[in-house]
């Protein structure tokens, strides 16, 4: 199996094979721009070209396109894959309790393990004593991203920050135990659900002699392929959701994200809150009503005061009878803040599980924050909207859960080893 190409980290790398590997424009263009902007930007690029009506030298001669199962995201790294990365369509999050007897040492065999697993099967090799290693060899961009709850971290001796707790109570809340809290945290993404299922089954029989499921939860976003790269995903009211975000790879991401102190040093800290979204009451609501609850165009994303997705909002603008244009009781105005500090990066999956007694529908959000400082960030925001926020109407929090992300490791290393050594 190919080493990822060096310089790799954090950029996706597609494997290629047979003919791709004779020199053509698109493997000019991919291949050139990687080393400048990223796999991810050059995939941009070749989409555009495409969009031109251009074909490239590889298609004309009918050579296979690379395969999106073939994409690599390197495990290693100074922080953990799977939070900056581009999100891949599917992902299954799984909170672990430990078992009572797993003490330190425990730990650090069962991280030394898991770590070993995920880096295996990240770059599409089967993990040690994998049962089905056929499943193993599309990895098609697949991350597994570990997270330390606070029974964890008080497990070690050690402490954890400040915010490493449930979250405090909020009015709107309705949480329901099966989704809250745990240990440890996985998180399992890949364009293929295929290669969620098979990593999701290796970790966890190499974690079951340390640790048993508590909650899984398993999410998907628009599939590989069904919308331009780069295009802000849709939930399941609808909406686009995910416009104002910081972009992975700027000053403003690094500062919101990632911790600077201790053992989380590199890490960051996630809130996964299961939010129920109420798709047979939003069914009755107009289609100006859907807008004003959020602020927000359905068709486009743009602000009700702007004309495309990123356009500024223009919160003082009035309608001729004097009201504001945004609704202040609208979500993206209730939970926009003057606060610099107080910004979160949202990498939310949809869910949507068969309904039962009589709804015709069970569907919601799993609702992801990364944030260096949960209490100084995501918890601000989640007051606004707990006090005011038109679209509590139809979204009931049903799970919450907090974990520390400690931060990635070195080949030769394993995740938690800042804590665990
Ligand atoms: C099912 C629950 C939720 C749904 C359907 C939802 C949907 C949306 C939508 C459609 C937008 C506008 C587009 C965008 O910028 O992404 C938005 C913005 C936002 N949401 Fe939510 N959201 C939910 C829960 C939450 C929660 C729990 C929080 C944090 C506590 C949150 C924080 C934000 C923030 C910070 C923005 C950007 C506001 C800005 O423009 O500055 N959302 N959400």
């Amino acid at each position: 199996m190919p080493a990822p190409e060096p310089g790799a980290r954090r950029s996706e790398t597609p494997r290629r094979r047979g003919p791709l590997a004779a020199a053509s424009r698109r493997q000019f263009l991919i291949g050139g721009t990687v080393a400048a902007v990223g796999a991810s930007g050059a995939i941009g690029l070749d989409y555009a070209l495409r969009q031109n009506g251009e074909s490239t030298s590889a298609e004309s001669a009918g050579a296979a396109e690379p395969l999106n199962g073939d994409r690599l995201v390197d495990f290693h790294g100074a922080h953990q894959a799977g939070i900056a990365t581009a999100a891949q369509a599917h992902a299954t999050f799984i909170g672990l309790d430990l078992h009572p007897e797993v003490d330190r040492a425990g730990l650090r065999r069962l991280m030394r393990i898991l770590s070993d697993d995920a880096a295996r099967l990240t770059r599409g090799s089967a993990a040690l004593a994998d049962s089905e290693p056929e499943l193993a060899i599309s990895p098609a961009g697949l991350t597994v991203t570990f997270g330390f709850g606070p029974g964890f971290v008080a497990r070690t001796g050690r402490d954890g920050p400040a915010w490493l707790r449930p979250l405090p109570a909020f009015s709107i809340d309705r949480l329901q135990p099966e989704w809250n809290d745990g240990d440890l945290l996985l998180q399992v993404a890949s364009d293929d659900p295929i290669t969620v299922a098979h990593a999701v089954r290796m970790l966890l029989k190499d974690a079951r002699s340390f640790a048993g499921v508590r909650w899984t939860q398993q999410g998907f976003r628009h599939a590989h392929g069904t919308v331009a790269p780069g295009t802000t995903m849709r939930n399941l009211f609808g909406q686009v959701d995910g416009t104002t975000n910081p972009t992975p790879g700027t000053d403003t991401f690094d500062r919101v994200v990632w911790a600077t102190d201790g053992w989380l040093a590199g890490g960051t800290g996630i809130v996964i809150r299961r939010t129920a979204m109420d798709l047979d009451t939003w069914d009755r609501l107009d289609r100006g009503g859907r807008e004003q609850s959020v602020g927000r165009r359905l068709d486009t994303g743009a602000p009700l005061t702007g004309a495309a997705e990123h356009d500024e909002p223009d919160f003082t603008a009035t309608t001729a009878i004097g009201f504001p244009v945004i609704p202040e009781f609208s979500h993206m105005r209730r939970a926009r803040s003057d606060n610099p500090d107080e910004v979160i990066f949202r990498r939310a999956y949809n869910y949507d599980l068969p309904p039962s007694g009589g709804a015709v529908s069970d569907s919601g959000l799993i609702f992801v924050a990364y944030q260096a400082d949960v209490d100084a960030q995501f918890v601000p925001i989640q007051r606004r909207l707990d006090e005011l926020d038109l679209l509590n109407e139809w979204t009931t929090p049903i799970g919450s859960a907090v974990f520390a992300v400690p931060p990635g490791c070195a080949p030769d290393g394993y995740i938690g080893e800042t804590l665990l050594e």
